[in-house]
């Protein structure tokens, strides 16, 4: 034999033992800003975190494109279950050995719908989040074989964010947008929820089968919305509306799917209560202010992009904001603990360390 091929063949074997052991948990990422580690970089989009200061509190101290001072959901949970940070899939360096990890292929900007975010251009929408990941396990295949790579994705951890841009940069983008003239508030809501769950079914067809799920946050709270559009001084209540409709009904289409697929394959992440929490009682948990972005300017520094010339605060530890919009990491690390360990109004129906401790078992 032809000493590349066995070379080839001996690596194969290698990396497809790896995957048996059960050593590599993959962990596939889907949705928007909020789980965006850097793929948007690589596009040709207004949507993009890559200069200074995001990811000042990141280890390298640079932006990456992931939307925080430091490290986003998908890095904590990575961190959480023991693996590297899933890599953009469109991050050239994501071959060989690192596919195994897993891959992010999450897209700022992006929705449930496919007219959100429209105004950002290239930005990869969530169909085309899904196709990358039939690539992907294409890719998977020709690495380990076709068995091994169904198995990887079958075991995988996976986590989708979708749905607040689907109201902040859609519905609710300009007055009497096309949508709103289109439907009323609750008829919205049924829509996404309606389109949300054939996105749900085409992960489950691709082999996703612990798929997280998280609801938005109070959408009326960000810094972004209680400069723009809050009464007196707080959240605003539009938007607070559009939440409290749409997470009840996430959380019963989620219920609904599980019981039609016999099994828990999605994991409602309730990161609305998870989020009010701090946001209504900041100082309980360390921060000075929910209300006031660490970076930005205007009124809560919630006007405009996050810049090299915007306001800065110094210790980003005692804000909820980072920016106009996107948590900081010590509250996507208050987020990351609900998840773990929350009781059942945090996680239905169960909680990550239940399904580590579950997976581990069989
Ligand atoms: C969104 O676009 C994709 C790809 O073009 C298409 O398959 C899908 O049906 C569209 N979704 C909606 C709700 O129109
Ligand atoms: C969540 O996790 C903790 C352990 O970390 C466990 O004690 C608790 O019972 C779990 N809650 C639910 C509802 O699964």
């Amino acid at each position: 034999m032809d000493s590349l091929v066995l070379l080839l063949l001996l690596s194969v074997l290698a990396l497809a033992s790896l995957v048996q052991q059960g050593e590599a948990r993959a962990f596939f990422v889907f949705g928007d800003s909020l789980v965006d580690s850097g793929n948007n970089n690589f596009l040709a989009t207004s949507a993009r975190a890559d200069a200074p200061p995001y990811g000042i509190d990141y280890p390298t101290h640079r932006p990456t494109g992931r939307f925080s001072n430091g490290l986003n959901i998908p890095d904590i949970i990575s961190e959480t279950i023991g693996e590297e940070p899933t890599m953009p899939y469109l991050n050239p360096e994501l071959t060989g050995e690192r596919l195994l990890v897993g891959a992010n292929f999450a897209s700022a900007g992006i929705g449930i719908l496919n007219d959100t975010g429209i105004q950002f251009l290239n930005i990869i929408r969530i169909t085309q989040q899904l196709q990358y990941f039939e690539q992907y396990q294409a890719r998977v295949s020709e690495l380990i074989g076709p068995d091994q790579a169904e198995q990887l994705v079958n075991q995988a951890l996976v986590l989708i964010t979708l749905g607040g841009n689907d109201f902040v940069n859609n519905y609710y983008l300009v007055p009497f947008s096309a949508r709103s003239r289109q439907y009323s508030l609750p008829d919205y809501v049924r829509y996404l929820i309606s389109e949300y769950r054939k996105i749900l079914m085409r992960l489950y067809d691709l082999g996703g089968r612990r798929v997280l799920v998280t609801g938005t946050g109070p959408l009326g709270c960000v810094p972004s919305e209680i400069a723009q559009r809050g009464r007196n001084g707080g959240c605003a209540p539009e938007l607070e509306e559009a939440a409290e409709l749409f997470n009840p009904q996430l959380e019963d289409m989620i219920a609904g799917l599980n019981s039609e697929l016999g099994a828990d394959v999605f994991i409602a992440a309730n990161t609305r209560l998870m989020q009010s929490d701090f946001v209504t009682d900041p100082q309980a948990y360390g921060f000075e202010t929910s209300k006031v972005a660490c970076c930005g300017q205007g009124p809560n520094n919630g006007l405009g992009l996050c810049t090299p010339l915007s306001n800065l605060c110094p210790n980003r530890d005692v804000y909820a904001f980072w920016d106009a919009f996107h948590p900081t990491e010590r509250a996507n690390r208050l987020v990351v603990q609900q998840i773990l360990r929350g009781n059942t109004d945090y996680m239905k129906p169960m909680n990550l360390s239940t399904i580590l401790a579950i997976d581990s078992r069989t």
